[in-house]
């Protein structure tokens, strides 16, 4: 018999009870287009980061895609206007730029919380510079309070990136909850998953409105959903049917259903758990990874701030240690791995902008040292335990 291999993943999918029953729910009511689930995810995740609005979609990108497109129109900006981004991040953060005729200016980030470098912004700043796109990486934000300053002194938009961070506080506010709009994800391996999903939030309900009509094919505010003329009086419903069919944006097909809402409300149950658990997975690790401080920085927390942990970011500084080695190591032993979110070195992004690695030290040494491992709510003491000890039999052997 074979032995089944020990696999230690990034992320986990857990179906639970609810889940299923919310979704067996769905399917009996034969109706699958947005309705009362999918109003009630975003009425209680816009109450849990304070925002007035929030509005379900296919993924974390297409929100962030939409929502830079809708300040670029409100606020008229020109194709070719920047927006500074983070040096390091996932792509869909500056691809959306690139999507909306944008242009990114990348900025290097911090050596500890891998947040966009508040100090380093203002210098990337010229007359075309239109907002800022910080990202709260990992499940931590970014160090919100400069950048909100620096972009009222230069009266930029702030567009937040918060597909890897919901829930947790930041100097006493929720994660998500300073710009003029911040984009969730629920895409797997993120803390609520729907298997894919996003979330754009605001409080501005001209900005709310722009975003659900681009969801949406760009149709007329007055008939966004299919309950949009129910119980309306009939004065109502002559002024409605008219424009049931009408498009005022060249907007996108980026809806979801009712099943993805459906099992995404299951998971508001246990939020709390969920972070509290990757939280002490991760201070497990971290303890159990310190006698290693010589050659690796384990994830460390801004002050007044939480960490959600969806990873668990690991940078290697100590030049004997070679990244592939360690994470092939990993690897072979079932411990899963991804890069620390490289992103001014990938193929794509050499093509377009040259090779400008050494202008940003920080995201170079990342890009070369930096590596994920997973510390979500599934993962046992055991599990962790089996992750530490892989580190030691590499130290022992190669360092
Ligand atoms: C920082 C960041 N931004 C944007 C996204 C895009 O989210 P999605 O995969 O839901 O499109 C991700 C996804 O992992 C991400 O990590």
């Amino acid at each position: 018999m074979q032995l089944k291999k020990k696999h230690v993943g990034i992320g986990t999918v857990n179906i639970s009870d609810t889940a299923r029953k919310n979704v067996l729910k769905v399917l009996a009511s034969n109706r699958l287009s947005p309705g009362k689930y999918t109003e009630k995810l975003e009425i209680n995740l816009a109450s849990l980061h304070d925002r007035k609005f929030a509005i379900f979609c296919n993924s974390g990108t297409s929100a962030l895609h939409v929502a830079l497109g809708v300040l670029k129109e409100k606020f008229n900006w020109r194709d070719g206007d920047e927006v500074i981004v983070p040096a390091v991040t996932f792509v869909a953060t500056s691809n959306v730029v690139i999507h909306n005729n944008l242009k990114p200016v990348f900025v290097d980030v911090e050596s500890d919380f891998y947040g966009i470098n508040p100090d380093l912004i203002e210098s990337r700043i010229s007359t075309r510079t239109r907002a800022i796109m910080p990202v709260h990486l990992f499940g931590q934000s970014a160090d919100m309070k400069p950048i909100m300053k620096m972009a009222k002194k230069y009266n930029l938009k702030v567009l937040e990136d918060s597909a890897e961070a919901m829930f947790v506080k930041y100097n006493g506010k929720p994660v998500g909850s300073s710009g003029d709009i911040a984009c969730f994800s629920t895409y797997a391996t993120h803390l609520i998953t729907t298997g894919v999903g996003g979330f754009s939030m605001t409080n501005d309900p001209e900005l709310a409105v722009m975003m659900k009509s681009y969801f949406n094919h760009g149709r007329d505010r007055i008939y966004l959903t299919i309950d949009d003329d129910d119980s309306v009086s009939p004065k109502k419903l002559f002024e409605i049917i008219p424009r049931r069919f009408s498009f005022v944006h060249i907007g996108h097909s980026f809806r979801l259903t009712e099943i993805e809402a459906a099992l995404g409300l299951a998971q508001l149950d246990v939020w709390e758990k969920i972070i509290s658990h990757r939280q002490a997975n991760a201070q497990y690790l971290t303890k159990g990874l310190a006698k290693y401080s010589y050659y690796i920085q384990t994830p460390k927390i801004r002050k007044n701030s939480e960490h959600g942990f969806m990873l668990y970011p690991i940078l290697i500084i100590n030049q004997k240690i070679d990244r592939e080695k360690l994470i092939n190591f990993l690897e072979q032993n079932g411990v899963e791995t991804r890069y620390l979110m490289p992103l001014i070195n990938q193929p794509v992004y050499k093509k377009m902008f040259g090779d400008i690695e050494n202008n940003y030290p920080v995201a170079k040494a990342i890009n070369r040292n930096g590596f994920i491992v997973g510390c979500h709510q599934d993962l046992t003491e055991s599990d962790l335990d089996y992750v530490i000890d892989k580190f030691s039999k590499f130290f022992k052997k190669y360092a």
